[in-house]
């Protein structure tokens, strides 16, 4: 694995528990000593006891050694992908990880399959990773080399079990012999495998993401619709996700989605779509209603108070439950929008609020949520952490529900 970040190392720990041995491969030294040390650098449920088994085992270890590849059968690369302003990516880790790879491959007697993992724009395995691989090694893609491209369907703070217990496996690759050995690693599964070129599986993923937020962004325009009607858009959506050709999974209205992986492909989508000369407007309102959707939460509090002078407690910085990430939370517009109108704001989060203070140092921190709530003139709840459902921490203060956690004596939902 190239990459001990979110992908590298919840792929590499739990292919070995399929019965692989793993080498991730990362070029931040005090990265692989914790890894080595059995501390996972980021916070996953189920991480760390994997990472401690499967050391303990010795069939998992990090290395700093890019050499070390010279003794496997495959890589994943699993780096970061950046996004620029306008949405494209920066694909600067894939070049360096496929530049070295490449450079190494030309040592390598026997044949070597490279995978793609990352999330990258569909035609990146095919024109831009496999160019430089054979530039790099002297050897041709599809006859010495493998390149296959594999994307993943991981979900944070669930993503040990997506991986062993997969809808589907997506296998991109241009050669027979590199789809075998990827197909290989999945044999134990009985789940489909769909086998197509590296450009589709790419797409396959992006489109995979773009039509779960194209969900979220729907059933959030039509909870707005009904919250004007006095309908609570929770019944409809129930309604509704028993009709066999739509389903009931993310159809959960709310404050919006976040997180590291939606608002970024989808914008990466429309990026691609656009330097192709197309218009995309379906992507282009998802986010458009995703980026107004937690505004109105401030909409809803102004019904019942003048924000200036006004102290807010802000329940949930993570983008999502059972997860320290705060990457596109929706909790950061809001916070800034309360600040402009000259509310002062009060923090809480289980878990994240390390993360959220690295970009928002200037507002109150509670210890906890009772803390948090206390002396606030209203609540505004962000994020669906289990310790916010108890009616009993708000008494009968205003709360503003963004994520349909919990029913008060005071209260309004976002979209009910
Ligand atoms: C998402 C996808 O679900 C994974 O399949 C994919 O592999 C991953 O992105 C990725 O590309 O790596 P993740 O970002 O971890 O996973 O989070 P989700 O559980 O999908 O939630 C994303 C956001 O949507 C959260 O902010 C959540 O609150 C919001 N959401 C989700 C809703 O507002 N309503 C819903 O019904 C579902």
């Amino acid at each position: 694995m190239i990459g001990t970040g979110y992908v590298g190392l919840v792929t590499g720990l739990c292919f070995c528990e399929l019965g692989d041995d793993v080498v991730c491969i990362d070029i931040i030294d005090e990265k692989v000593d914790m890894v080595n040390a059995g501390n996972p650098p980021i916070f996953e449920k189920g991480l760390e006891e994997l990472l401690r088994k499967h050391l303990a085992e010795g069939r998992f270890r990090a290395s700093a050694e890019y050499d070390e590849v010279l003794q496997t059968d495959i890589t994943f690369i699993c780096v970061g992908t950046p996004t620029y302003e306008d949405g494209s990516l920066d694909l600067r880790y894939v070049k360096d990880a496929a530049d070295d790879l490449g450079t190494l491959l030309r040592r390598k007697r026997t044949r070597h399959t490279v995978v793609v993992k990352s999330t990258v724009p569909p035609t990146t395995t095919e024109q831009f990773v496999a160019p430089i691989l054979q530039k790099r090694s002297g050897k041709k893609v599809g006859k010495t080399i493998g390149l296959a491209m594999n994307p993943e369907f991981l979900r944070e703070g669930s993503a040990i079990e997506d991986f062993l217990n997969p809808d589907r496996i997506i296998i991109g690759a241009s050669d027979p012999k590199s789809m075998q050995v990827v197909r290989s690693l999945y044999e134990s599964f009985d789940c489909p495998i769909i086998e197509v070129t590296p450009t589709t599986a790419e797409m396959i993923k992006v489109a995979n993401n773009a039509a779960l937020a194209t969900r979220i962004s729907m059933i959030n325009e039509i909870g707005n619709v009904c919250k004007a009607l006095g309908i609570d858009v929770r019944d409809v959506a129930k309604g509704i996700g028993m009709d066999a050709r739509i389903g009931p999974a993310f159809l959960k209205a709310g404050a919006g989605f976040g997180g590291s992986c939606f608002p970024k492909d989808v914008k990466c989508f429309i990026a691609q779509a656009k330097h192709l000369g197309l218009e995309p407007w379906v992507m282009q309102s998802v986010i458009d209603v995703n980026e107004a959707q937690p505004l109105r939460l401030i909409a809803l509090l102004e019904k019942h108070l003048k924000l200036r002078g006004k102290t807010i407690a802000v329940l949930g910085l993570a983008f999502k439950p059972e997860t320290d990430d705060v990457r596109e939370s929706r909790s950061f517009p809001v916070i800034e929008l309360l600040l402009r109108k000259g509310a002062g704001v009060k923090v809480h989060d289980p878990k994240a609020m390390a993360n959220f203070k690295q970009f928002m140092p200037d507002i109150h921190y509670s210890e906890s949520a009772k803390a948090c709530v206390r002396g606030a003139d209203a609540v505004l709840i962000m994020t669906e952490w289990p310790e916010y459902a108890d009616p009993k921490l708000y008494g009968d203060k205003l709360v503003i529900d963004g994520r349909g956690v919990v029913k008060t004596k005071n209260y309004e939902g976002i979209c009910w």
